[in-house]
């Protein structure tokens, strides 16, 4: 059976449930207070999983409570832990406000998650696996070095580049797929504007200059997907849903479609794929808690 391998981060979310977002020296009471399993390494594995793929996920917790607690719910996933290393570093933790809309804003802290090395996979087990997954919360160095072990060893990578980083062209070179929001393409094309919306990302594409291998991938949220695939640009609009707590919308996104990409190599079928399963996580509390079954997305594909 063909596998995944997500190479991430793993944290302990602390949610908090707000009306509103809080000034600077201002107290303001929370609706709720939750503790989810998060990091997008994480989540990205709970979704491939909870669809139905073979995934292994390597990553690195502390040997604190936090530790511990992430271990018990990951072990919940049916995701392969066997490579889930610990560090004398505390736990990655990401402190979490979720506003009325379900928007939010994230805090995170690596911890542990920095000490994760691409040496806990062996060519061996690349050699068995499809699909590379890495996101930016671990070291950009050991990142680069997986993929570059991954691409000799026939798998396809994806790079998930949140949360933004400036990173070197060689990590690029090594990607198949390189999945970003909006907020992270303006990061890549090195403008800000108050607006990122389908024109700025057209009208910017080119300042990219990406390796030619690379299909882009850009999640613009409720203003839905663009996708630039070997000469072709598609868009996708969002399903219209009500979101109530949108963390983790992207990590769905990233897990649904590498989980599609495993037997149908087609980008733009994966891609109406993966907007529909990360529109039912939009519509549920916490980060990998959040995403669908393989029959939830099925229904409304
Ligand atoms: O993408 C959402 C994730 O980002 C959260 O689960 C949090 O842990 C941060 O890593």
């Amino acid at each position: 059976m063909p596998e995944i391998i997500v190479f991430g981060g793993i944290n302990m979310d602390l949610f908090a449930y707000i009306p509103r977002s809080t000034q600077e020296g201002e107290t303001i009471q929370a609706t709720s207070v939750e503790f989810f399993l998060g990091g997008k390494g994480a989540n990205q594995a709970a979704a491939s999983a909870r669809l139905g793929a073979k995934v292994s996920f390597v990553g690195t917790i502390g040997q604190d409570q936090f530790g511990i607690d992430v271990k018990k719910l990951i072990s919940k996933e049916n995701i392969d832990i066997s490579k889930l290393s610990s560090s004398r570093d505390q736990t990655g933790v990401a402190l979490i406000n979720v506003l009325k809309n379900g928007r939010n804003e994230v805090i995170a802290f690596p911890g542990a998650n920095k000490q994760t090395s691409s040496k806990l996979i062996s060519d061996k087990k690349l050699k068995s696996c499809s699909i590379v997954i890495g996101q930016m919360e671990l070291e950009e160095s050991q990142t680069y070095n997986l993929f570059l072990r991954a691409k000799k060893n026939g798998c396809q990578t994806i790079l998930n580049l949140a949360p933004f980083k400036t990173i070197k062209k060689q990590l690029l070179k090594q990607t198949d797929i390189l999945i970003v929001n909006e907020i992270e393409f303006s990061g890549l094309t090195r403008r800000s504007s108050k607006k990122i919306d389908l024109k700025f990302v057209e009208n910017n594409f080119s300042r990219l200059d990406l390796p030619p291998q690379i299909k882009l991938i850009v999640t613009m949220g409720e203003k839905g997907v663009v996708v630039f695939a070997g000469g072709i640009k598609k868009y996708f609009p969002s399903r219209k849903v009500k979101a109530i707590d949108t963390v983790g919308a992207g990590d769905c996104f990233v897990g649904a479609l590498g989980y599609f990409l495993l037997n149908d190599s087609d980008i733009f079928s994966a891609t109406h794929f993966a907007i529909c399963a990360s529109s039912i996580s939009v519509t549920r509390k916490g980060a990998a808690e959040s995403m669908p079954s393989i029959d939830e997305v099925v229904k409304i594909l």
